[in-house]
């Protein structure tokens, strides 16, 4: 059983409010909301008012992750607009600081998560382990959808899925960056809980078959 997070990056950007309609019509509960920043990755995306935009008419999850330089500088804005989980890298900023950013998500009611981009090693979560809810492997070098899959990522989602299992067991681990539904079970089959998937879902011609067999 996992959970798919299909990625707006993906969606419509001139028909966004038919595609979350569309979205949440065949059957997905979560949406995911890549937040880029031109520096952390080569590409811009969505803000503050697009988040707080969603949340005014959809009940979906919103998961949010947040690819950007320094993020305890945004957590309550983006909090304040409506986040249900929160996501940092964790190569973002210093110990210190990511450890202050997760704790000022908390505090406002969101779920803290914490990502590692595919050069970062598992370990890299140890210290943040026990206050995230959710922890995300990137399965592409953030910054793009539409890209290859790295199936060489899926030692480290292991790892993380035996971590979790000692220190945490209710914190979901994710996967975000060329998911379909032949990758997907590789992911699952490692321990993966939540699947983000943007190009395979956005392009499936039968979307509601797309979220029972990801999900099963
Ligand atoms: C990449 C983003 C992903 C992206 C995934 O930086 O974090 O969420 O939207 O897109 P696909 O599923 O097309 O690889
Ligand atoms: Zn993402």
């Amino acid at each position: 059983m996992a959970i798919l997070s299909p990625s707006i990056l993906a969606a419509d950007a001139m028909n966004l409010q038919r595609d979350l309609t569309q979205t949440a019509q065949n059957g997905a509960k979560w949406l995911h909301i890549d937040i880029m920043d031109g520096h952390f990755v080569p590409n811009l995306s969505f803000g503050y008012s697009t988040v707080k935009g969603i949340r005014g008419f959809s009940d979906l999850v919103l998961d949010v992750h947040l690819m950007i330089d320094r993020p305890i500088r945004y957590v309550e804005e983006f909090c304040k607009a409506g986040s249900d989980i929160l996501t940092i890298h964790v190569e973002a900023d210093t110990a210190e600081n990511t450890k202050k950013a997760l704790e000022m998500i908390r505090a406002m009611g969101v779920k803290p998560g914490i990502v590692v981009k595919p050069k970062t090693p598992a370990e890299a979560v140890a210290p943040y382990l026990s206050m995230v809810d959710l922890v995300l492997v990137m399965t592409v070098e953030p910054g793009f959808g539409g890209q290859k899959f790295m199936a060489d990522m899926m030692p480290k989602v292991k790892k993380l899925r035996q971590m979790i299992d000692e220190v945490n067991p209710q914190c979901y681990l994710e996967v975000d960056g060329g998911v379909d539904l032949e990758t997907g079970v590789i992911c699952k089959e490692n321990g993966a809980n939540v699947l983000v998937a943007g190009s395979a879902f956005y392009k499936a011609a039968d979307k509601p078959a797309f979220v029972r067999q990801i999900e099963a």
